[in-house]
């Protein structure tokens, strides 16, 4: 196994145009396996509110609930960079706050980085956050904790703001950028104005990485899924048919056989 992750790796990768690749994770058994496959940053993403709790939203999220999967994810990481991503309000209501949570997901859960919605309003956060030693990932465009202030997941699409934003957040620090839901073209100029690298979703080729949430690329997710989203499995398919197969098996007595029995 290579060495681990460090923000000083992603640099580099920008600078050798490498592609970082970056998934999400909500539990240690998926990380391993994700963590095996050599992907560069995991992410524990606040998105788990809809592919683990079901929400239809990721407001209702709690700082503990994110404490405590980003802890199951870390150990099973072993190369990848683990992102705690920081939950609505985590962050927003003052600085104080906001260094004292991202500190707890370094020092409970083994993070080595956090995340946080926002450009160039949250950037004194994330200076002071990245001023006590934690890398910040900011993220801008699309941002899902803005919900309600963006009238529905909608396509950013003011490059001025957007560019403006990623500027600032570079500036104030953050190791990188996820950029969501912006058109290709924008996501180009971006990538190509700032130094840190920038980490796609919905944001076409040029990012220096990209990232999908784990439930949609392995087609576990059966709702409604985003243009962006590339299904590399239909486990919702197989696991289905797995279940029904043992249904029937323990249904009809063939399950436990004798190899199964002591
Ligand atoms: O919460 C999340 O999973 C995210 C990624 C989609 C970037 O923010």
């Amino acid at each position: 196994m290579p060495n681990p992750v460090t923000v000083n790796t992603l640099y580099q990768m920008k600078q050798n145009r490498e592609k970082i690749v970056a998934i999400t994770a909500y539990d240690y058994m998926f990380a391993k396996l994700i963590d095996e496959s050599g992907v560069h940053i995991i992410l524990v993403g606040d998105s788990l509110g809809n592919v683990i709790q079901g929400g239809a939203n990721t407001l209702a999220v709690t700082m503990d609930e994110m404490i405590y999967h980003t802890r199951i994810v870390s150990r099973g990481v072993r190369h990848g960079m683990v992102i705690g991503d920081m939950p609505f309000m985590s962050y927003q209501a003052s600085i104080k706050t906001a260094m004292i949570n991202a500190g707890r997901f370094v020092k409970e859960a083994g993070a080595s980085a956090v995340k946080l919605e926002g450009g160039a309003s949250v950037c004194h956060i994330i200076q002071a956050i990245s001023d006590i030693g934690i890398p910040v990932q900011a993220h801008i465009g699309l941002t899902p904790q803005s919900i309600h202030k963006m009238g529905g997941y909608k396509v950013q699409r003011d490059e001025k703001r957007l560019i403006e934003d990623a500027i600032e957040v570079e500036k104030a620090g953050a190791f990188s950028v996820v950029l969501e839901g912006i058109p290709s073209d924008i996501a180009d100029k971006i990538t190509r104005s700032i130094h840190i690298p920038t980490i796609g979703i919905g944001a076409g080729p040029c990012c220096d990485g990209q990232i999908l949430v784990m439930h949609d690329l392995l087609g576990l997710n059966t709702g409604y899924l985003p243009k962006f989203v590339k299904q590399y499995e239909q486990f919702s398919d197989r696991a289905k048919q797995a279940f029904k197969n043992y249904f029937e098996e323990v249904q009809q007595g063939k399950f436990p056989s004798n190899e199964h029995c002591y």
